[in-house]
């Protein structure tokens, strides 16, 4: 077939790729807040089943239909079966819808990893900060037409001297980062009148299960959080792990790299609790932890440095460093869904395909940006939230677009293809199928009925549990 297509130096390459795009601001800022949430340890452990049942099948799934196929999302479906072609289009719209937005919320991280390294928490950490910042005409715009400037010179740079290079590189230093700040968090103690709260406190609150007083609607909320999580925390259902399948070379072990990339994703999530809980809780108590998602980000955490004093600065830099880089190798698995759908379906070269998506991204960026000020109105979204375009542009490709893709993907291979179609292409080079069985009953039966549930609660079907 394509005979120049490029592929990963070796497994470990492609490892890192693949775990650089799953490990994103999903772990760092969502993970953390939904375990609080949800009774710790509870949620950790629900997490980690989902992982090994669920999440398992569909990231096999996807990575192996791109082995097989050697094509992008785009075309990959197409070539599978006949007629299938339409999905490949809806798993290539995902991405382009995640891009713009994701390079916005890229630049804001950008831009508090500029303002740690010039000002510290001077300015980050004053009520209002966050607000000025992201409805400001222009600085927002700056910054994000930046991170994805950045994104598409690596993307431009190919599959080895790209993706893996930078994954290589950042990946490790992130993997330090993580681990120095999660210790570092452990140690944190702070009396702010009310008495002394310590950073082993916090720990309690993230990884020891409360399961008392629970209902089982309880149950039913915490499970369906953990699979929205997995499910957007593996990267699946919008084309990446397809693409970067594709460069996987056939006598690599699938099944080894999968369980690694499915470990290092899980690790980061873990670690990055153990970072955020237990200095949210020693600085701002029990309340400070009810902030998710940008608030918690750019809010909380930004707080919890100034009270540490001298040595937050040096640690917000690290921090910020750290998600930056974490959003940068989850940018640009994005863009190669995007740049090799292009370069397969229209014969593009990698440099056209590239600048072709760069202008369609920048026009998406601009109105993202323009949400928070010119355009600014709110929305109430199906599943509660209130919204902007960003938030209707997540809400959409999120939970609307991609468990159609996922739920599509299940009955394509448990039902048309027939799932020994993937088990063949992983057991390919001789290596074993561990969970087979397993495979088999969630990809026909149990994927798709927890797809449908999540697909359904996106549109409040379940908000009676509340
Ligand atoms: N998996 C990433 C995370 O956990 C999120 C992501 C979304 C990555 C979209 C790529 C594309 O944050």
């Amino acid at each position: 077939m394509n005979q120049d297509r490029h592929s990963f130096s070796n497994s470990i390459g492609f490892v890192l790729a693949a775990a650089g795009s799953a490990v994103g601001l999903g772990n760092i800022w969502r993970f953390p807040y939904l375990a609080a949430k949800d009774g710790g340890g509870l949620f950790l452990v629900i997490y980690l089943i989902l992982a090994l049942t669920f999440g398992f099948t569909l990231l096999t799934t996807e990575i192996a239909i791109g082995r097989k196929t050697r094509q992008s999302p785009l075309t990959a479906y197409g070539t599978l079966r006949k007629g299938w072609r339409k999905l490949g289009i809806l798993a290539c719209i995902v991405p382009m819808m995640i891009m713009p937005y994701y390079c916005v919320i890229g630049g804001w991280v950008l831009r508090y990893a500029v303002e740690f390294i010039i000002h510290g928490w001077t300015n980050a950490a004053t009520d209002g900060f966050f607000t000025s910042f992201i409805t400001d005409s222009t600085s927002p715009l700056i910054y994000g037409i930046i991170f994805l400037l950045v994104t598409c010179f690596i993307i431009y740079r190919g599959v080895n001297k790209g993706i893996e290079a930078f994954s290589r590189i950042l990946m490790p230093i992130l993997i330090v980062l993580v681990v120095g700040i999660a210790v570092f968090s452990l140690t944190l103690r702070h009396d702010d009148g009310t008495g002394v709260r310590t950073g082993l406190q916090g720990l309690k609150i993230f990884a020891i299960p409360r399961i008392s007083g629970m209902k089982i609607s309880d149950l039913l909320i915490v499970t369906m959080d953990a699979m929205g999580q997995l499910f957007y925390s593996l990267s699946i259902a919008m084309g990446i792990m397809i693409a970067y399948g594709s460069y996987v070379k056939d006598e690599d072990n699938l099944m080894r790299s999968i369980n690694q990339i499915e470990i290092f994703d899980t690790a980061v999530a873990v670690l990055a609790g153990v970072m955020v809980i237990p200095a949210v809780y020693v600085f701002m108590g029990e309340e400070g932890m009810s902030a998710s998602g940008p608030g918690l980000m750019f809010i909380s955490i930004p707080k919890v440095f100034m009270s540490m004093g001298g040595i937050g600065r040096i640690l917000g830099i690290l921090f910020f460093l750290m998600v930056l880089f974490a959003a940068l190798t989850s940018s640009i698995s994005i863009l190669e869904a995007i740049v090799s759908s292009f370069m397969d379906e229209f014969g593009f070269t990698r440099k056209r395909a590239t600048i072709v998506e760069f202008f369609i991204a920048l026009v998406f960026v601009v109105l993202v940006c323009l949400g928070y000020n010119k355009l600014y109105f709110e929305v109430n979204l199906p599943n509660g939230a209130v919204a902007q375009i960003l938030d209707i542009m997540d809400y959409i490709s999120n939970n609307v677009l991609m468990p159609v893709v996922s739920i599509s993907t299940c009955v394509l291979v448990g039902w048309i293809t027939g799932p020994e179609m993937i088990i063949d292409e992983v057991t390919k080079g001789g290596a074993r199928f561990g969970r087979r069985s397993l495979y088999i009953v969630m990809i026909r039966y149990v994927a798709p009925v927890l797809l449908l549930i999540l697909f359904l609660q996106s549109f409040g079907v379940f908000s009676f549990l509340k």
